[in-house]
């Protein structure tokens, strides 16, 4: 089976099996029936998180549960439950239109709703986390149903127990969310306000729909869409580095951004280094730097896993060498 369909990067890799999952029971079965125990396993949900460098000897299975339903609401919430492979924007588009606030400034991100708390998906100021109440996993190995609790997915900056402890150990089968019934609106991130003004949008008629309407004009305006050119989103996390760093740093390049994280870190954006290094708008063959944000790489037609992994490594190469800083990748790189 081809893979190119199946990863928004679009590199065309194979997989020995492949299994659609439509519901919970069946992935139980499939884990439970032995013929697959030792069979290596790659879980897909959009492919938007992915690169693939490989042909993979193993069995790839898409996770395809879908359903939205309200599970129950108290006077402040309510709580949604989605399944895996409900399409993420897809959930943010119904949460807006019922007016179930929380999630609109994550509007339009690639990807479904069981990826989501892998990485703790996150933009414009607001991460799934904060609208995150718990999820249910089976385990990959027996086939065994638990739920996650908050506090159990460990979430950070792009990370939860999922990429580290409990890695390859549980497939996400669905999540459920706790969204405001009274909005409480987060403008302050990057172009959100002045995004909002050019709409037209005041303080009287702000809402979670202008939001979402907001945040998608950004990201259309810089981001590549994955239909068009291959690209899953941030190919980097944005590093963060020690406050005495940042300040000696910041004699040499005056105008280097960076925001405080607790009193001795300072996070820097990943696609400022790599502009200044000079690699915005890079392209060699088929692969390259998006041209409107550097932290993205993209894959222009038939560019291969290996390609895009060469080609980070002597970004991150270069980093290093002019800042002294480490940058690694967001993407799982498979
Ligand atoms: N910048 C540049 N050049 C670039 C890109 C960015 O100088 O080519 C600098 C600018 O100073 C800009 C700052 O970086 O003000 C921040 O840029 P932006 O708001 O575009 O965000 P980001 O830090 O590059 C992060 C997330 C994105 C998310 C945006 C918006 C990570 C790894 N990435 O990017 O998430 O959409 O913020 O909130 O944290 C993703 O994870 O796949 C993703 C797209």
């Amino acid at each position: 089976v081809s893979l190119k369909p199946y990863n928004t990067f679009g590199i065309d890799v194979s997989a020995r099996y492949w299994v659609e999952i439509t519901k919970e029971e069946d992935l139980q079965t499939l884990l439970q029936l032995g013929d697959h125990v030792s069979t290596p396993k790659l879980i897909l949900g959009g492919g938007s998180n992915v690169l693939l460098c490989h042909d993979f000897d193993g069995l790839v299975v898409k996770m395809n549960i879908q359903g939205i339903e309200v599970v129950r609401e108290d006077a402040d919430h309510i709580y949604l439950k989605a399944g895996a492979g409900v399409n993420w924007h897809e959930l943010v588009l119904f949460c807006v239109q019922q007016g179930y606030a929380g999630m609109e400034n994550l509007s339009l991100i690639p990807g479904t709703v069981g990826a989501a708390p892998m990485q703790n998906i996150g933009a414009y100021g607001v991460e799934l986390e904060q609208v995150f109440e718990s999820l249910s996993a089976v385990h990959i190995q027996t086939g065994e149903q638990r739920t996650f609790s908050h506090a159990d997915c460990e979430f950070g900056y792009r990370e939860s127990v999922f990429k580290r402890e409990l890695r390859g150990q549980y497939i996400i089968t669905s999540v459920t969310f706790q969204l405001d019934k009274r909005p409480t609106f987060h403008t302050r991130y990057g172009a959100i306000q002045e995004t909002l003004e050019a709409m037209g949008i005041t303080e009287e008629t702000l809402s979670i729909q202008a939001i979402s309407d907001a945040v998608i004009n950004i990201r259309r305006s810089k981001l590549p869409d994955p239909a068009e050119i291959g690209n899953a989103g941030s190919f980097f996390k944005n590093p963060e580095i020690s406050k005495n760093q940042f300040e000696a740093l910041r004699v040499q390049y005056l105008s280097l951004p960076g925001y405080p994280v607790g009193d001795d870190m300072v996070k820097v954006p990943a696609g400022w280094l790599i502009e200044q290094a000079g690699w915005k708008g890079y392209r060699s063959g088929d692969v390259g730097v998006h041209a409107r944000q550097a932290l993205v790489l993209v894959n222009y037609g038939n560019a291969t896993g290996a390609q895009i992994l060469a080609l980070a490594r002597q970004i991150q190469e270069s980093v290093l060498a002019k800042y002294g800083i480490t940058i690694t990748p967001e993407v799982n790189v498979v």
